[in-house]
C-alpha cells in the first residue's frame, strides 16, 4: 500500500503543564479508562502500558499512527534545565504542541518568554508549521479560560503560522481530541 507520510511533532512547554499526560493518552491502553475514547484512526505503534506519570527526564520519542499519516512525537522536558534541549529538534520537526497549564498564573510570564524564544528561533521563525496550543488543566476551579490563555501569551501576534487553542483536561482526555482533528487537518 501507500506509504504513510512522515511527521514529527515536538511537544514543548513548562515542566508540569501536563505533556505527557496528553502523549499517555493516545495510547490505547488508557482508552478504556475515559469517558470519550480518542477515535479508533489513532493507534499506537507499540503497546506500552499505562505508567504513573513522572516528570520528564531529557525528552521521550513515541510513534502513533493515524490513518493517513506516521507521527513521532518528542516529549521533550519542561524543566528549565532540558530546556535547551528543544531547539535541537527544531529543523526537523514539521509541528509543533505548546502545552501550557492554565492553572499556573504565576508562570505564564516564564511560558510566554518560553514561546517567544521558540517563536524567534532562526529554525522556526522562517517555518509555516502549525502550532497547536492546549490551556491544560481546564479542571481546576482557578484556571484561566483558553481565551484568557491566549491574551496572556499574544497568540494574535502570530501572523506566520497557523495556530489553534484549545482548553483540555489531559486527566480525563477532554479536548485532545478536537487539538488533535486540527493538527491533523493543517499537515494533511
Ligand atoms: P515535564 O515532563 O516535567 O516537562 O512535565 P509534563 O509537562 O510532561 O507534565 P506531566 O504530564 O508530567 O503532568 C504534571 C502533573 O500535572 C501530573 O501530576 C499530572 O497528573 C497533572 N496533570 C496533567 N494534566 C492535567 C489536567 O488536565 N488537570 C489536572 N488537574 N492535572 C493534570
Ligand atoms: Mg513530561
Amino acid at each position: 500500500g501507500l506509504r504513510k507520510k512522515e511527521v514529527n511533532v515536538l511537544c514543548l512547554g513548562l515542566d508540569n503543564s501536563g505533556k505527557t499526560t496528553i502523549i499517555n493518552q493516545l495510547k490505547p491502553a488508557n482508552h478504556s479508562n475515559h469517558l470519550g475514547p480518542l477515535s479508533e484512526d489513532w493507534k499506537h505503534v507499540s503497546q506500552v502500558q499505562a505508567q504513573e506519570i513522572v516528570p520528564t527526564i531529557g525528552f521521550n520519542i513515541e510513534k502513533f499512527k493515524s490513518s493517513s499519516l506516521s507521527f513521532t512525537v518528542f516529549d521533550m522536558s519542561g524543566q528549565s534545565r532540558y530546556r535547551n534541549l528543544w531547539e535541537h529538534y527544531y529543523k526537523e520537526s514539521h509541528a509543533i504542541i505548546f502545552v501550557i497549564d492554565s492553572g499556573d498564573k504565576l508562570r505564564m510570564v516564564v511560558a510566554k518568554e518560553e514561546l517567544d524564544t521558540l517563536l524567534n528561533h532562526d529554525d522556526i521563525r522562517i517555518k509555516k508549521i502549525p502550532v497547536l496550543f492546549f490551556a491544560n488543566k481546564m479542571d481546576l476551579r482557578d484556571a484561566m479560560s483558553s481565551v484568557k490563555v491566549s491574551q496572556m501569551l499574544s497568540l494574535e501576534n502570530i501572523k506566520d503560522k497557523p495556530w489553534h487553542i484549545c482548553a483540555s483536561n489531559a486527566i480525563k482526555g477532554e479536548g485532545l481530541q478536537e487539538g488533535l482533528d486540527w493538527l491533523q487537518e493543517q499537515i494533511a
